[in-house]
């Protein structure tokens, strides 16, 4: 009765998995602040990504980690069609095709120096519209490389479109683009930062939006929407519900949520003192992401829930 009657359901094909890729490693090295979660060689990339096709899981969503000497003031390794990045989405498009939706994240903090979003202006600050012309740039490259979506991740205003006008005039107009819609100032990202290994002093509060507010991201929606978002994101996602489903009852766009890196260390962290049962965790703020509005959630949980939902679990 309980299953006739539920009103949210989980599928792994809506359920994206985020994977990083760094340059110049051996073999996979684990992060730990993310228990079971690694850096990926490019070959074994390939393996994890043809695991969650076969897991039934929807995307992928790929980082890329540069070599620490590659990082310069501008990310310029970032942009390379021989970068780390482009290199890997060039190997996946041509291992999976079209077998699931090839995501790229689009941002610079990956391969900068000071490990911003974007470039910085002579007084330190980052350069909202300086930075757009590289993300229009890196948009391309990444098309060319194989994306099917783009993920500009770094809250520049404008950034959609630009991203999209620069797709749309190098020919890439089947190139659809993940708006990083709602993205707030969160210290859940905390071990995504051990995971992209990156050079950040400071903060990202000047583009990052505050947590105390709540209409802002309508109005980021409605921005977003309007310079020709195929997706929309609301992110990190399980503090966010409310904000996820003010998103969700207006946006006649799909709406994704990214359940980050250090919702998933959280709880990695309870379960391993056997405080949580983590499979229950697992699916259950899962389904509550869904619940709130959410029709695809980003998440390092994604294959191993998949096997759950294919094993009965719910
Ligand atoms: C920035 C970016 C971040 C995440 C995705 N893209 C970190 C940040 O904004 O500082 C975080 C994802 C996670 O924590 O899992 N390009």
């Amino acid at each position: 009765m309980r299953r006739l009657v539920a009103q949210t359901r989980l599928d792994p094909a809506e359920l994206v998995l985020p994977v990083f890729v760094r340059d110049g490693i051996g073999e996979p090295t684990p992060i730990a602040s993310m228990p079971g979660v690694v850096q990926h060689t490019e070959q074994s990339l390939l393996v994890a990504a043809r695991e969650a096709v076969d897991a039934g899981v929807g995307g992928i969503m790929v980082f890329g980690v540069p070599r620490e000497g590659d990082k310069d003031a501008t990310g310029s390794c970032g942009l390379r069609a021989d970068g780390i990045l482009n290199r890997a989405l060039r190997a996946l498009r041509d291992d999976l095709g079209d077998g699931t939706v090839l995501m790229s994240d689009l941002c610079l903090d990956e391969f900068t120096d000071h490990g911003h979003c974007g470039v910085l202006a002579d007084d330190g600050s980052v350069d909202n519209d300086a930075t757009l012309a590289v993300y229009a740039e890196m948009a391309v490259a990444q098309a060319a490389a194989g994306a099917h979506v783009v993920g500009p991740s770094g809250m520049m205003d404008g950034q959609v479109r630009v991203v999209r006008e620069a797709l749309d005039d190098a020919g890439h107009q089947d190139v659809s683009v993940l708006a990083y819609t709602a993205k707030y100032a969160s210290a859940a990202y905390g071990p995504f930062r051990e995971a992209v290994g990156s050079s950040l002093q400071g903060d990202r509060r000047t583009y990052q939006q505050d947590p105390a507010n709540r209409t802002e991201s309508l109005r980021e929606l409605r921005l977003d929407l309007a310079e020709g978002a195929d997706l929309v994101m609301v992110k990190p996602a399980l503090p966010y519900l409310d904000v996820l489903s003010d998103v969700a009852e207006v946006a006649d766009m799909p709406v994704a949520a990214y359940q980050v890196s250090g919702e998933y260390a959280m709880i990695e962290a309870a379960a391993a003192q056997g405080w949580v049962d983590r499979d229950r965790m697992v699916l259950e703020t899962l389904t509550s992401i869904r619940r709130a509005g959410a029709q695809l959630v980003l998440t390092y949980y994604a294959v191993h829930a998949a096997r759950l939902l294919h094993s009965g679990a719910r």
